[in-house]
């Protein structure tokens, strides 16, 4: 059973690199400073999940965060 994920954004660490949305451009999307924060409330759809966490893993600042939703 696929559990359902969720990515968050700590907007404190993120310095605008963009990788996460290159990786994964229905997660995330970047505010007018670059700073990303995820779409909608985060929740990832089914069959993301491998983009969830191979842009968790591609952030340099470790600002991403993938949960269980
Ligand atoms: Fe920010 Fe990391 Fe994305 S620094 S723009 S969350 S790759």
């Amino acid at each position: 059973e696929q559990k359902v994920l969720q990515v968050v954004v700590d907007p404190a660490l993120c310095q605008g690199h963009n990788r996460c949305k290159a990786i994964a451009p229905k997660l995330f999307e970047l505010d007018e400073f670059g700073h990303a924060h995820a779409v909608g409330d985060g929740t990832v759809p089914a069959g993301l999940e491998d983009k969830a966490r191979l842009a968790e893993a591609n952030c340099p600042e470790f600002a991403i965060k993938v949960v269980q939703a």
